[in-house]
């Protein structure tokens, strides 16, 4: 795939990066209406005002992507009742110029994976797929690691197959295998990497002291943990990316299935005139330049809400009142 993207290059269906900026605030504006400070922002905003992150150092991305994993079936297995919106969803996230997508052979599993690709091959250029292996799926809403080696490599050969690629720009391990030595798990993933069908390798759920044993094996880009602007149990895995320039990339980025509830939030979003969703966006990315969030949904709606974030200033009261949630 895949290379890195200049200025105003054209992308395979002729709309250029300016474009994209355009659709997203044009977009933020029809959404928006009734939300005239958040409009105002949006208007405003430098459209490449440190909103990309270079995963690995050579794989530029704007740095609020989007997370694949609830456009599958209830209980992420299967396929999602309105395959058609599923797809809608995925490309009009490009639309909007979002060019990282994480996925994992687990959503669905592999549905993820195939709509990603029914939904946009021919791939424009310079969109990031980021999948992950090493999680199975016994049954709906089951989740079991298994980071054998060779189950590995099977998987990456798997995921290259649903999403038609020659090359996954970044893969994931998405559980540490407490069975299995980590050593095993991503000398098999760095094995793939030597023979081409990877560039970059991230990890999921892992602290500092993992993400250096793992450095030990293989380059590591980025990190996947949970995290929000109500649960910060990774902030010390988060400094440590900072430290490192590693890309952060926090699932359940505006709360998950339980949602965000806390008071400062609602205040904020209410003086912002924006929703929580946005407010919890906006503050990730202030939070950290490492910050990659990656909020998913199944409808375009939401996801038009969720882009037009990107482009939300918060305050530095703003944010020193979320801080301190
Ligand atoms: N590495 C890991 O172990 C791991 C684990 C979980 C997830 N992930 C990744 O992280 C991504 C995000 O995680 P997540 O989906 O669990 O959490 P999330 O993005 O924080 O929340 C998604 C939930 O919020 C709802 N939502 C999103 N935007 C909304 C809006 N503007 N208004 C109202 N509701 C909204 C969605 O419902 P609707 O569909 O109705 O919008 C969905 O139920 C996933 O897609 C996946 O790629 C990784």
């Amino acid at each position: 795939m895949i290379e890195a993207k200049g200025g105003t290059e054209p992308s395979e269906h002729g709309v250029t990066r300016r474009r994209f900026v355009g659709l997203t605030i044009g977009g933020g504006a029809a959404l928006l209406a009734g939300r005239p400070n958040l409009l105002r922002a949006a208007t405003a905003a430098n459209a490449e005002n440190n909103s990309m992150f270079k995963i690995g150092g050579d794989l530029p991305v704007n740095r609020l992507g989007f997370g694949a994993m609830r456009i599958t079936g209830e209980g992420i297995w299967g396929w999602p009742k309105d395959r058609d919106e599923a797809r809608r969803v995925v490309k009009r996230a490009v639309e909007l110029g979002v060019d990282l997508i994480d996925t994992a052979d687990a959503y669905g599993p592999d549905t993820s994976e195939l709509l990603i690709a029914e939904a946009l091959r021919p791939y424009p250029k310079g969109i990031v797929i980021a999948t992950k292996g090493g999680l199975t799926r016994p049954g709906p809403g089951r989740w079991v690691p298994n980071g054998r080696p060779e189950y590995l490599k099977a998987c990456v050969d798997g995921s290259l197959k649903r999403l038609r690629l020659e090359r996954i720009d970044l893969y994931q391990l998405h559980r540490v295998d407490p069975k299995v030595p980590m050593e095993d798990s991503l000398g098999a993933i760095g094995e793939m990497r030597d023979a081409g069908k990877i560039r970059h390798i991230g990890l999921s759920e892992v602290g500092p002291e993992e993400i250096e044993r793992a450095r030990r094996i293989v380059p590591i880009a980025t990190v996947q943990n949970q995290y929000n602007v109500e649960n910060r149990r990774w902030e010390n895995a988060l400094k440590y990316c900072e430290k490192e320039g590693l890309g952060f990339m926090p699932w359940s980025p505006v709360g998950g299935g339980r949602g965000l509830k806390d008071g400062a939030m609602k205040a904020v979003a209410q003086e912002q005139n924006a929703s929580v969703y946005q407010v919890a966006i906006a503050w990730l990315l202030s939070h950290s330049a490492v910050m990659l969030p990656i909020p998913g949904t199944s409808s375009v709606t939401h996801l038009e809400e969720n882009v037009a974030a990107g482009k939300l200033q918060l305050t530095p009261a703003q944010m020193k009142s979320l801080d301190a949630v």
